[in-house]
């Protein structure tokens, strides 16, 4: 094993709250006279994200202090810069029945017992305010406004435990958590890894500034996103598939790890952008890529603002450092991929496609062109949109 150490986790401490033996059998022993909280599935995704040190340095839902500041400040109360509020949120009726200082059995949506919550508190919150500081519009059309409006009118804080750390139905290999990453960056001696989030499937776009900031660093981390997501983005196996095919065909595949990352998309665009890049900072990267409208959605946010907004803090602070690209498409005239910074090309000399005309190209029974896609990812999303309209 190599001495390298990757890039320390957020706050210092890569967090670790799947239960011991022991501890597991205690739960089990108890979970009949613990009452329950029924997790969503972004609830869900975010327990397993605390407790596989994910959101390091969180280690449970968060108390009302650390959420005030999150919301108006990106920082929690000791000033850890954190862009996006890790909550647990329920009806009062089911806060009612909680008392602070006990045991809550945590359940996932199919009544399986998951998790506990240490309930050390329950707060109220004001919705209009999180989701015009986090999301920057108060409009319930915004997908990751509308389910802060949607959730309950309380949250639940505490420490939590994962009871079981399984492996994920569809993605086992891939399934590579924090301190495996760290230990598979090690083992290749990476001093310098760049992680790339996406929720979109693989376009020439992607691959473009993936291996532009691959000429400057050691390794690759490819993090799709497989929590939860729009109902019409393009579901996780077929992105999957379409990573597996890129990496057989158009990538040196000893510079590249790709595994999932477990979390749920907010659509936070800027601020999302600051905790996608704290995530892959918990999973070791150095670097993390940061393209046009990241976590963007519709026309809520500027091209560019979750670059800027890396600006807002102090160089070092977030302790990983943002690759910034500008808006990346095929140029005509010079038989490449570009963008404005190295193609001289007239507007009508770039080729680019919005994941929705793809998605209409695709439903037409049309295939992306070479330009916007490499073919073998091209014939993969026609299969699936094949597969989606026959069902
Ligand atoms: S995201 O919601 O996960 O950001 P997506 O999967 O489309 O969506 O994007 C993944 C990353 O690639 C983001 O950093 C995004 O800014 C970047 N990106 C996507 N398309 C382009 C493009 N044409 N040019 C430059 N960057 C892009």
């Amino acid at each position: 094993m190599s001495s390298i150490a990757s890039n320390p986790p957020h706050g210092g401490t890569l967090i670790n709250r799947i239960v011991n033996p022991e501890q597991r059998q205690d739960f089990l022993d108890k979970a009949e006279r613990l009452p329950r909280v029924t997790l969503d599935d972004r609830a869900f995704s975010d327990l397993v994200m605390i407790a596989i040190g994910g959101f390091s340095p969180i280690a449970g839902f968060m108390a009302q202090t650390d959420y005030n500041t999150v919301v108006t400040d990106m920082r929690m109360a000791d000033g850890t810069p954190w862009a996006v509020p890790v909550t647990l949120s329920v009806d009062e009726t089911t806060a009612a029945g909680l008392q602070e200082g006990t045991l809550v059995r945590l359940d996932d949506a199919t009544g399986r017992f998951v998790g506990v919550l240490e309930l050390t508190e329950k707060y109220t919150y004001d919705k209009v305010k999180e989701a015009t500081h986090v999301y920057r519009t108060d409009e319930d059309k915004h997908p990751g406004v509308k389910v802060v409006y949607d959730q309950g009118a309380i949250n639940l804080a505490g420490p939590i435990w994962l009871l079981e750390r399984d492996p994920h139905p569809l993605f086992p290999i891939y399934q590579i958590d924090p301190a495996a990453s760290r230990a598979m960056f090690a083992e290749k001696g990476w001093k310098t890894v760049v992680g790339f989030q996406t929720r979109n499937p693989i376009h020439r776009a992607h691959e473009y500034i993936q291996k532009c900031a691959l000429e400057i660093v050691d390794g690759l981390f490819l993090h799709p996103l497989v929590g939860a997501t729009k109902s019409d983005d393009i579901p996780a196996d077929v992105r999957m598939r379409c990573y597996e095919i890129m990496l057989e065909h158009y990538y040196p595949q000893d510079r590249v790890i790709l595994a999932i990352n477990p979390s749920a998309m907010r659509y936070a665009g800027p601020r999302e952008a600051i905790f996608h890049a704290l995530i892959r900072k918990n999973y070791g990267c150095t670097h993390f890529i940061v393209g046009r409208d990241h976590a963007g959605v519709g026309d809520y946010y500027g091209t560019y603002d979750a670059q800027y907004i890396f600006d807002e803090f102090q160089p070092g602070e977030l302790g990983i450092t943002p690759l910034k690209f500008e808006h990346a498409f095929y140029c005509t005239r010079t038989s490449t991929m570009a963008t404005s910074k190295t193609s001289p090309s007239a507007p009508e000399e770039r080729i680019h496609l919005s994941g929705t005309k793809v998605r209409e190209m695709l439903r037409r029974g049309e295939l992306p062109p070479p330009e916007f896609s490499r073919p073998e990812v091209a014939a993969e999303l026609a299969r699936a949109m094949r597969v989606a309209q026959a069902v």
